[in-house]
């Protein structure tokens, strides 16, 4: 039996023919193609200034060395996201601080945000989880009380939206990621949104050794450019990026309805989800191993996003909590402890869909839980 994959990045032959053609020019890095996908890629965040670099790390990290957040600053973030939330802040010298998130949506909850807060905190980084937009309007209004910059780790939430407004148009900056299994992917690749001209540019400085005129450095940076291989091929998905989303939502709303056994993701209110991952938690009766076990049996994959929390991963656990702190995250951990994310990628075919259905649904009679 053919294993549905949990996630199936594209390399069809319009990507491979656009890096052909790169190729075959000779003008291979942060060249024409580059500016092109920057500014299609801008249409996606309400017109923002966009930056492309390396990856959503790199996006991450030289956002916040743009802010000029470093060494004594403290970083708001969620303990439930991939690693390169925190280790964004920690390589450029600061302390993430995490903050428990909401049990529907998976993302920071602004009141555990709040309280976060300190004397050195510089800026909040909620992370849109899984394609869910982050409840930006209330931590945007927290940011704007009390004065912090506001920076989206939107790399898994192309084309989400919260109220109208898409994600990486909501905050001071957004960063997205353009690694293979995301919603649309550049081979690897990351996109750095703000509305602050002057924040855009120093991105742009930091990516390519502080230099905006060739040997005219204007401060130290580093070499986190995307090539033009890279961005042919962005442009090509951002232009398939659409219909996927669609795909992927149609897909949602058929797992929704079909699965009765364990308990499937809302969606708050005015929200667009991007379903970068379908994830659903399993209740204890069912067990997740054994879920992942019978699912894996009946042909259907499932992987776990994220097992460990951040902060108990051995970089940020070794440390620990400065000696005032101490993380008390219990929707966080209950998160790590029941997720399981299901395929809902775009190529999946109606048939798929069914199999999944089924292999869930049949977790119920042989465990005898319901939902
Ligand atoms: C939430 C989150 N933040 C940051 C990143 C980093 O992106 P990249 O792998 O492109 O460096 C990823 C993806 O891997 C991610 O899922």
């Amino acid at each position: 039996m053919i294993q549905i994959a949990v996630a199936k990045p594209v390399i069809g032959e319009a990507e491979i023919e656009a890096a052909v053609r790169v190729l075959r020019s000779g003008n291979v890095v942060q060249g024409p193609e580059v500016a092109g996908f920057e500014e299609e890629f801008s249409r996606l965040v309400d017109d923002r200034h966009c930056v492309a670099v390396n990856s959503g790390t790199s996006a991450l990290q030289l956002t916040l060395l743009a802010m000029g957040i470093g060494p004594g600053d403290e970083v708001v973030v969620p303990s439930f996201s991939f690693a390169a939330t925190a280790n964004a802040v920690r390589l450029v010298g600061a302390e993430p601080v995490f903050a428990d998130i909401e049990r529907d949506s998976f993302c920071l909850d602004p009141e555990a945000a709040a309280a976060a807060i300190s004397p050195r905190t510089a800026a909040i980084m909620p992370v849109h989880l899984y394609g869910h937009p982050a409840a930006m309007d209330r931590l945007g209004a927290l940011a704007e009380r009390h004065g912090l910059a506001l920076v989206e780790d939107a790399a898994q939430a192309h084309m989400a939206s919260l109220g109208g407004t898409p994600t990486g148009a909501f905050g001071t900056a957004g960063c997205f990621s353009f690694y293979p299994t995301k919603n649309m992917h550049s081979l690897e690749g990351g996109m750095v949104t703000t509305a602050d001209a002057e924040l855009a540019r120093k991105v742009r400085l930091l990516r390519n050794q502080g230099m905006e005129q060739r040997y005219a450095n204007e401060i130290v940076g580093a070499n986190m450019r995307m090539t033009d291989v890279a961005a042919a091929i962005g442009r090509v998905q951002l232009g398939r990026l659409p219909e996927w989303t669609e795909r992927r939502r149609a897909n949602a709303k058929a797992l929704d309805a079909g699965i009765t056994t364990l308990v499937t993701p809302p969606v708050a209110a005015g929200a667009e989800h991007a379903y970068h991952q379908y994830t659903v938690r399993v209740p204890e009766a069912v067990g997740r191993d054994e879920a992942q076990r019978a699912l894996a049996a009946a042909g259907v994959g499932s992987a776990v996003y994220y097992p460990t929390p951040i902060h108990r991963l051995i970089p940020y656990a070794a440390q620990g909590p400065s000696s005032e702190r101490t993380w008390d995250l219990p929707e966080t951990e209950r998160a790590a402890a029941e997720v399981l994310s299901l395929p809902v990628h775009p190529s999946l075919a109606d048939a798929d869909i069914d199999r999944i259905v089924a292999a869930c649904n049949a977790l119920e009679t042989t465990t005898g839980a319901g939902k």
